[in-house]
């Protein structure tokens, strides 16, 4: 690789998860450090990161022909930007798109964010450099800390899993599971509020696994993080996502209905409503397990609003086994949900089962659940028509004076009326869609 001149203008792509989002959020803060801006909205940045996500589809072919396309651009502009591949394909492949991307200056792991300014160093030089070390907590203590929020921030206490789900390639990609200091996020939360946050969510692959010590040196679980951040001035709502059924203990069922604080929504995967399914899955519930579990957590709730993930044609999945998994759809009645195709991912245990099912049946089955999640998600928006509730304001709506936010269970709702973003307001909610809700402005906040 040549050497290029020093970038003065970046910009950060990122795909996939909201731990992505973050991970892209903060590495464009440390870029900013270095002196380097944000390239302007339609302009060619010097500096180009794709954050990457391998958790689905062709991950790899996207961020080549992504590559493909940034060249292109560069040859036609008669200038070639510098380009960093980061996030799980680059810690999954990042050795073969060194070698079939010769236009990639770098390749960065996610757990290796932190590295990027000396890496940038050397790609300056004409050095090309790659990445991809695991250990987790040194990128959290090194990365910089955020001078502005908005009113809906994102914190990652967790990250990694070590549940192999046979189908899921995380383990592999984000390593094992490994919880940040329970005072480092004590503090990062205290910041984010100070610099604007109103909301905060809690995030990991699989935050229901964190475990620290709090001050005292007991050792505590997410619901104990919960308690301590709900005592932090100025922050008015918390979230946690994902977690995984096995992991929920009974003082984070508590949390839900003692802390005021912590909202009434709960993403918790299932995947599957068949047992048989599940155990190829790995997942170590069954449909009856889920079920019971979200009782314990309806009963500290009632006004819960469940969301789920869910993947259909799994390697042997029969047409009895997929309709089970729509009796446990009928049977919750989601307020929310992604479904997904299964796609096979190199690497993992499932991608070489027997009995892969055939495109064009994922497609029907995908077509089908959706169709039942689509009618539980308009219902539960439809059953808050009447209701009031506070909606934290998160931006203006496309039209005059109206703007946009959340309600407590994550339904976006806009209305007019005399609002900033950041506010919580008390709204009416008058009008429902499937995505979102009309609401009538009761109470302006509080001055
Ligand atoms: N194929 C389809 N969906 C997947 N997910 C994870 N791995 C795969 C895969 N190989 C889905 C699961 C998980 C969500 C984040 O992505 O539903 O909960
Ligand atoms: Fe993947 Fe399963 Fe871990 Fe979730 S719990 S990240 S699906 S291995």
């Amino acid at each position: 690789m040549k050497p290029t001149n020093a970038p003065k203008t970046y910009r950060v792509k990122s795909f996939g998860c909201q731990m992505n989002v973050y991970d892209g959020e903060r590495m464009a803060e440390l870029l900013g450090e270095q002196g380097i801006a944000p390239a302007a909205e339609g302009e060619d940045a010097d500096l180009v990161v794709l954050n990457t996500c391998h958790i689905r589809e062709k991950a790899a072919e996207k961020v080549y022909s992504d590559i493909g396309r940034i060249v292109k651009r560069g040859r036609e502009a008669g200038r070639q930007p510098l380009i960093a591949v980061a996030g799980c394909v680059a810690q999954a492949e990042g050795e073969e798109i060194m070698a079939r991307a010769p236009a990639v200056g770098m390749v960065v792991g996610p757990q290796a964010y932190h590295r990027l300014p000396e890496m940038l160093d050397r790609a300056v030089k004409g050095e090309r450099a790659a990445d991809t070390d695991m250990p987790a907590i040194a990128k959290f203590a090194a990365l910089p800390r955020r001078k502005r929020s908005a009113p809906g921030a994102f914190l990652t206490i967790q990250e990694g899993c070590d549940k192999f789900c046979t189908y899921c390639v995380v383990p592999y990609t984000r390593g094992a599971e490994i919880s940040r200091p329970y005072a480092d996020l004590v503090e990062e939360a205290q910041k984010l509020v100070e610099a604007g946050a109103r909301e905060i969510t809690l995030l990991g692959q699989n935050v229901s696994a964190w475990s620290g010590e709090d001050a005292a040196g007991r050792r505590i679980g997410l619901g104990g993080l919960i308690r301590t951040l709900a005592k932090v001035d100025g922050l008015a709502r918390i979230r946690y996502t994902t977690s995984h059924p096995a992991d929920m203990d009974d003082d984070l069922i508590a949390v839900h209905g003692e802390v005021d604080k912590l909202m009434p929504y709960l993403h918790l995967p299932v995947q599957s409503g068949s047992d048989r399914v599940l155990k190829a899955m790995n997942r170590s519930h069954t449909a009856e397990s889920y079920l019971k579990l979200l009782e314990r957590f309806r009963a500290a709730r009632p006004d819960l609003a469940l969301s789920g993930d869910f993947i259909v044609g799994f390697p042997g999945e029969s047409e009895a086994e997929f309709a089970d998994t729509l009796a446990l759809v009928d049977a919750v009645g989601y307020a929310q949900a992604f479904s997904f195709k299964y796609s096979p991912r190199p690497g993992t245990p499932a991608a070489t089962m027997d009995a892969q099912i055939a495109p064009e049946v994922m497609d029907e089955r995908l077509q089908r659940l959706q169709a039942s999640l689509r009618r539980d998600q308009l219902a539960f928006n439809e059953a808050s028509i009447g209701t009031n509730c506070e909606v934290l304001v998160e931006r203006r709506g496309k039209r005059d004076g109206q703007w946009l936010g959340k309600s407590p269970w994550l339904q976006s709702v806009h209305f007019t009326g005399e609002a900033e973003i950041g506010d919580l307001v008390r709204v009416e909610m008058t009008s429902a869609g499937q995505q979102s809700m009309g609401g009538a402005l009761l109470q302006p906040a509080a001055a």
